[in-house]
């Protein structure tokens, strides 16, 4: 069975942290709604949605992807590097409690789950805004028993790795090539954004399929040309929160 861990959507977003993208008014209603249809969509693709309720004082709190990295073996708990997310740990690490053995980055480290992309054995870590030099070093030493390896990736002009590049299928990655150097994920095919759409390589994998922000159509027309199979989904409201498809839920097999 897969688990899709989600949280709900609190109105403290309008107050959420932005780092790339001006404030603009998210309608919260509108939000909720966009929240709800990609909980449904991710119901359609077979994973039980786990909705955790919102934090309190915790505007950013939909966006579990940054607070755990969770694999077959363990899931970390993260330390975000916005302090004000701190908070959002304790519900995220009870929810993984009875499904994974938890390991936790520590200070000095920061690391958010957004700067992590896993592809099998291979593990690519954003150095940006909020992941910092030891979060990816204890990263390393944590799942090395495990055999994974953990590569340090530079990303400029976003948010997070993921923010820049993500995975469409077992071999295709989905990048911006301004955010982040394709070649560093090694042989691995590469689609490009279209250049007109910058925010458009957050895709988010399931299976046979992919979800996506329906707000990029040149992008995605590249991706039905591929033969990608993708359902689309309205997360404008969301996006003006600085979050994409793959930040509002933590995905994994039990
Ligand atoms: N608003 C998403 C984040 O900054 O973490």
């Amino acid at each position: 069975m897969r688990i899709a861990i989600t949280r709900e959507l609190s109105e403290a977003i309008v107050d959420c942290e932005l780092t790339h993208l001006e404030r603009v008014p998210i309608d919260v209603e509108l939000a909720r709604l966009q929240h709800h249809q990609y909980e449904d969509c991710l119901a359609s693709l077979d994973c039980a949605v786990q909705q955790l309720p919102a934090g309190r004082d915790m505007p950013d709190s939909l966006f579990v992807e940054d607070i755990a990295v969770v694999l077959d073996e363990v899931a970390i708990i993260t330390r975000p590097g916005a302090h004000r997310r701190w908070l959002e740990t304790p519900a995220i690490a009870a929810a993984l409690q009875p499904y994974r053995r938890l390991l936790r980055i520590g200070p000095p480290g920061t690391l958010d789950g957004g700067d992590v992309l896993q592809m099998g054995r291979q593990i690519f870590v954003g150095q940006s805004g909020r992941t910092n030099r030891s979060g990816i070093q204890q990263l390393r030493r944590l799942l090395k028993p495990f055999g994974y390896s953990v590569e340090a990736v530079p990303v400029q002009g976003c948010l997070h790795l993921k923010s820049a590049v993500t995975q469409l299928s077992e071999d295709t990655l989905l990048v911006n090539p301004d955010w982040v150097t394709p070649g560093v994920f090694g042989i691995h095919r590469i689609l490009e954004i279209h250049p007109s759409e910058p925010h458009a390589g957050n895709a988010l994998w399931i299976d046979q399929t992919v979800i996506y922000p329906s707000a990029y159509p040149a992008t995605l027309e590249r991706l039905q040309r591929a033969g990608i199979q993708v359902k689309t989904l309205d997360v404008s409201e969301i996006a003006k929160a600085e979050g994409g498809v793959t930040c509002c839920s933590l995905l994994f097999d039990v």
